[in-house]
């Protein structure tokens, strides 16, 4: 038996403009997924608690045929039984172990399909306690591309290296294309607003490329969220934490021009900023799910638990700790 855990993340500046060719900045936050791995004869059990709000068992016999009693929609069911799937499978083609069986079992603080990026936190961490359970180590590169497999393969091949990268190596990175590197970062105070729901990546994605097709001035908007994300970089380096709000905030309203923010979503960014935030903006696909606020300040949480359409709003700080082994 072999428990690793691995964080989730928040993108700091990029996401929806990183899927054509400009860079991103996630940055991983004090949330996890814990994945321990348990070898059997054959088959594969899963159990998962806390993926939303209620947890699942499921056991099948290497693909998902029964229905899990869960409270989320059936597309995310699907998806979240996709990725341990095939994570199971990347364990196996590194071990070479074809023939085995397992228990996993899932315990995550990261909701799903809200933007921070839990499917692969989750497929991170089962990689990593799957091949050591294996007696194999990987290196976290190496886990975090294949990880990127897992999540290409499960969502059509329209993933980006961003959460898995970053999940494997912790701390802020640097992603542009299959350019992937840890930069330095100050201590970021990381407050977090979560309305309950979630976005679906596919559509939202697909919605942004049909608008960059017809509109120039969308084509325009993702070349000037490159250029955010160009200041966002120097503004880390210089540990410049009201400028990086301020630049989350022009992040924010590019992504709003785009159209995959909320009504949701935008009034926990408007409450983050009335609180003390440096600067707030949507995390993720958007559509649903979470926004992210710098704030030292217990304001911005504050403002955001009181504001209708936020279901849970937590500190989560960066978080410089990769994949990591828990416990074997
Ligand atoms: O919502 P998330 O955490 O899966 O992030 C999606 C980020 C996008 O840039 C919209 C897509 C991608 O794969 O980079």
């Amino acid at each position: 038996m072999v428990t690793a855990s691995a964080p989730g993340k928040v993108y700091l500046f990029g996401e929806h403009a990183v899927v054509y060719g400009e860079p991103a900045v996630p940055c991983a936050i004090e949330r996890r997924a814990t994945v321990t791995v348990t070898e059997r004869s054959d088959g594969l059990r899963v159990q998962a608690d806390d993926l939303s709000l209620n947890g699942f068992t499921v056991e099948y016999e290497g693909k998902a045929t029964d229905r899990p009693d869960i409270d989320v929609s059936e597309s995310l069911v699907d998806a979240g039984m996709g990725y341990i799937n095939e994570a199971i499978e990347q364990v196996k083609d590194a071990t070479g172990a074809e023939s085995v069986g397992f228990d996993v079992e899932i315990n995550s603080q990261i909701p799903l399909g809200a933007g921070l990026g839990s499917s692969a936190a989750v497929a991170v961490a089962a990689i990593d306690a799957g091949t050591r359970e294996l007696g194999v180590e990987l290196q976290p590169e190496e886990i975090a591309d294949r990880a990127y497999q897992v999540e290409k393969k499960v969502q059509d091949g329209e993933a980006s290296r961003a959460d898995t990268f970053c999940s494997a190596m912790g701390g802020a990175v640097r992603v542009e294309g299959d350019d992937c590197r840890q930069i330095e970062a100050p201590e970021l105070p990381f407050v977090v607003g979560y309305d309950g729901g979630a976005g679906d990546t596919g559509a939202l994605v697909a919605g942004v490329r049909r608008l960059r097709e017809q509109y120039d001035f969308a084509a325009d908007t993702v070349e000037a969220i490159g250029d955010i994300v160009r200041n966002g970089e120097q503004a880390l380096a210089d540990g410049n934490v009201e400028e990086l709000g301020r630049l989350m905030d022009f992040n924010h309203g590019l992504l709003s021009a785009l159209g995959v923010s909320s009504r949701s979503l935008d009034a926990m960014v408007w409450a983050a900023r009335n609180g003390e935030a440096h600067g707030a903006k949507l995390t993720g696909a958007g559509g649903g799910g979470c926004i992210v606020a710098l704030d030292e300040t217990a304001e911005s949480l504050t403002a955001m638990e009181y504001t209708p359409g936020c279901e849970q709003a937590f500190r989560a700080e960066l978080d410089t700790t990769g994949v990591q082994m828990e416990a074997e």
